[in-house]
């Protein structure tokens, strides 16, 4: 080959490389990030002992405070149907969603700072309040009776913690079946996993404000409303309860007054009796499209579990912040400075 045909191809290749590489870079440009998801043992390098210190956290204080696990599988709730499961709801200060009067009964906030200021001395900075709530309200079902569960981890927290965020993605006891079903929906949740996560309503209890809609007394104490949907001597057992409607705020009625403190199928059948404590928890079994699953749950407390492993995946992954996103905070109530 001539040595001008030589430099002739070798230009010709080298434009053709040039192209090549041009179009590679512009391919990688457009195409869409990393999928960003969650892993199982994500802590098995950086803290081999996370999930154990959760666990025994929670454990301690659930043997000492049996509420404990209500309160920390609320808790979750509350976070992940706002901003995702970010740990946001932790978050502390005028106009955060934990100020909302919607959140004003949550609890088992302590037990998550416990378990991070744990972690922050044997892994500092490595394990998220995101990952230790959904941890610990996995452990709290175990602890309470309930299915054991394995969840991916390689949740970031969130930094946005916003009041106004609360009541448009919470749900009110007074909504409609439909109601729910599109704030569940708008979280990628299904109607079965309605359902099967609101058998949460097994254990835990609930104030006075969350069910004295459902009957009314007048100025004489004489009853003058009674939602047909509830039990007529159990509506009379929760007047004397909350003689003063929604005002009575210091008491509580269990969910599930029978095994309060047991992760079991007994909620189904309480609606069963026509005995669920709110009026959201009655809509399940009088609607065609969801009674039949109420019935399935009460009879098989096996089908219940099997359905609450694939449900609670699900809640504990919505909207989860991983790599880059959000951060690692060092004290689970405020963001990192
Ligand atoms: C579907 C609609 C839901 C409504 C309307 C609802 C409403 C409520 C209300 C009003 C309370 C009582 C709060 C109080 O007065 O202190 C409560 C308690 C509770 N909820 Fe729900 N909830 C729903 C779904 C869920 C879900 C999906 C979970 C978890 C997976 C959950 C877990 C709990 C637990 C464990 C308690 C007891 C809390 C405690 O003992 O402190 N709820 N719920």
């Amino acid at each position: 080959m001539a040595k001008t045909e030589f430099s002739v191809y070798k230009t010709f290749s080298q434009c053709k490389l040039f192209k090549l590489l041009l179009f590679v870079i512009i391919f990688i440009a457009f195409l869409p990030p990393f999928s960003s998801s969650l892993s199982f043992n994500f802590y098995a390098i950086s803290c081999p002992a996370a999930e154990m210190m959760v666990k025994n956290t929670v454990r301690s204080a659930s043997d000492l405070d049996p509420t404990i696990p209500g309160k920390l599988l609320r808790l979750l709730f509350h976070d992940c149907f706002v901003e995702g499961c970010d740990a946001s709801v932790l978050l502390q200060g005028n106009g955060t969603e934990k100020s909302d009067p919607a959140n004003k009964s949550l609890g088992g906030f302590t037990v998550i700072d416990s378990a991070k200021r744990l972690l922050e001395i044997f892994c500092p900075e490595t394990v998220s309040c995101a990952d230790i709530l959904a941890l610990a309200a996995r452990d709290a079902v175990e602890f309470a009776g309930g299915p054991s569960i394995q969840i991916p981890t390689g949740r970031r927290d969130g930094r946005i913690s916003l009041a106004a965020n609360v009541r448009p993605n919470i749900i009110d006891t007074s909504f409609t079946l439909d109601e729910m079903a599109k704030v569940f929906s708008a979280k990628g949740l299904s109607m079965d996993d309605l359902i099967t996560l609101s058998g949460a309503h097994t254990i835990g209890a609930a104030h006075c404000s969350a069910f004295s809609d459902r009957f009314k007394l007048d100025a004489n104490g004489n009853l003058t409303f009674i939602d047909s949907s509830l039990d007529r001597q159990y509506a009379s057992q929760l007047i004397k309860k909350c003689p003063n409607g929604a005002t009575d705020d210091s008491i509580t009625v269990r969910n599930d007054p029978s095994t309060p403190f047991l992760f079991d199928n007994q909620y189904y059948k309480i609606l069963l009796e026509h005995k669920g404590l709110f009026q959201s928890d009655s809509a399940l079994l009088n609607d065609e499209r969801t009674k039949n699953r109420v019935l399935e749950f009460a009879n098989n407390q096996d089908s219940f579990f099997e359905s609450w492993r694939v449900s609670f995946l699900k809640l504990s992954s919505i909207g989860v912040k991983t790599d880059d996103q959000g951060e690692i905070r060092k004290s689970c109530s405020s963001i990192n400075t």
